[in-house]
């Protein structure tokens, strides 16, 4: 697996383009399946969609890609099992479960992968599925959820999990009868899928709130969307350029999905300006520590919270995060404290002890936003980082290494 390497402190100017969602796309190509033909613009360059196509290919789902646009024909499609060497590439292969189910009314699959963050059981979306009719059997690793007949039913989510509500969703717009999700999860992916299935045909009311009613159809035809802007590939950057920035373009935000990063940026003091959406960065100098808590949207977004941990490094004083979504979310410390930070874990919070400089280490990415905390350390610390086990970074960052170099970072790929 390749590696990157970064020598660190070159001040970053020009515009880097916020490509499409990873975690609205991830549901809308299963979603796709659901309708004869679909077209979704805006896909980004990830290892999550081509692992994805994979799988589509696999179950003789015909598309083609060009120019991030991808033209999906379902029509000779087969219902096989869907074997771990597909499934275990990424958590997102769970969400055929609930588009198979909708579609053929049973589906085998094995156990999704995914970043290695916490238990993250499925249970809300085996018991949505119960709910809606469907038997769920588990034979070794694969997962066996079939109906004669899916029927709508009231589902109440004790955790409004994004991951249940896309699969309950996935499996009721072809189910008989009404569907009522409480406690739903809200996040903007969820808005960008629903959009999806509605010009589908699907009937759908409550999108972008906890509460959604889907009134079940006979069939679902045509389908066209555009992937919303990845918020947290735009926080990312934003932190990039509020630790490195001089005037840093980053374009195609919508600022109004990161209204809770923000708040946290203002009260740090940090140098930034939303102008439409843009959002126009510089180096911020004397910020304030901070207390964070992550929370389910609107709240401030768990995977925001390893890449800024790497900015809190640069505030006069003491910060906490404290991680409420997954359990084992902080392996970013470990390699931000060998490169000179101060990070105590203390159960689910971490405190984080600045001002400190960093300085270049070999290091390696253990899940996607650790590898993206690492990257925002090695761009600011003196000398050169080595990051190793990149794959995780690359299932979710856009040509990561190109729009940083076209802004000024030297960071490049090297074989191990
Ligand atoms: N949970 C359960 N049972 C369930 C479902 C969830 O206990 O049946 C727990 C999980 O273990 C976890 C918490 O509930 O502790 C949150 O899980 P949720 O289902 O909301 O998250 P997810 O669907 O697994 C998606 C994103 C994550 C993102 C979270 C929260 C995708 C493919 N993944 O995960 O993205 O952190 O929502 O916003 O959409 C990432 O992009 O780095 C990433 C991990």
């Amino acid at each position: 697996m390749d590696r990157i390497k970064v020598i660190g402190k070159h001040d970053l100017s020009g515009k880097i383009y916020i490509s499409g969602s990873k975690n609205s796309v991830v549901s809308l190509l299963p979603a796709a399946i659901l309708s004869d033909e679909t077209v979704i613009e805006k896909v980004p360059h990830i290892s999550d969609v081509e692992n994805l196509e994979e799988i589509l290919r696999y179950l003789n789902v015909k598309f083609s890609l060009e120019s991030g646009t991808i033209h999906i024909d379902s029509r000779q499609m087969i219902n096989v099992p869907i074997t771990e060497d597909y499934s275990s590439k990424l958590r997102a292969s769970y969400y055929f479960m609930g588009a198979m189910l909708g579609k053929f009314k049973k589906v085998e699959i094995s156990f999704p992968g995914g970043c290695n963050i916490g238990a993250r059981s499925f249970d809300f979306h085996l018991k949505g599925f119960e709910k809606l009719g469907a038997r769920v059997t588990i034979k070794d690793n694969l997962y066996i959820i079939e109906a004669e007949e899916l029927k709508g039913a009231t589902i109440n989510l004790p955790f409004p999990s994004v991951g249940a509500t896309v699969n309950i969703l996935l499996a009721a717009v072809l189910a008989n009868g009404k569907t009522i999700i409480n406690n739903a999860a809200s996040e903007p992916e969820i808005g960008n899928l629903i959009e999806f299935l509605i010009s589908m045909g699907a009937q759908i009311k409550g999108a972008n709130t906890n509460r959604l009613e889907i009134d079940g159809v006979t069939k679902l035809s045509g389908g066209k969307v555009k992937v919303i802007p990845d918020r947290i590939e735009a926080g990312t950057y934003i932190l990039a350029g509020v630790m490195n920035g001089d005037n840093l373009e980053i374009c195609d935000v919508r600022a109004d999905h990161l209204t809770s990063f923000f708040e946290v940026l203002d009260e740090m003091g940090a140098n930034y300006k939303i102008v439409g959406n843009k959002v126009i960065t510089n180096k911020s100098l004397n910020l304030k520590p901070v207390n964070i808590e992550t929370a389910v949207y609107p709240g401030f977004p768990t995977d925001l919270q390893q890449p800024i941990t790497t900015l809190l490094l640069r505030a006069d004083g003491v910060s906490t995060v404290r991680e409420t979504i997954y359990e084992n979310r902080f392996q970013n410390t470990k390699y931000l404290n060998e490169m000179g930070a101060h990070i105590e874990v203390l159960g689910d919070t971490i405190k984080v002890f600045g001002p400190t400089q960093l300085c270049g280490k070999f290091v390696r990415t253990s899940d996607l936003r650790a590898g993206a905390a690492l990257v925002l350390a090695a761009l600011s610390a003196d000398g050169e980082t080595t990051i190793s086990d990149i794959k995780h970074l690359l299932r979710g960052y856009s040509d990561l290494i190109k729009k940083l170099t076209n802004v000024g970072a030297k960071i490049w790929l090297e074989d191990e």
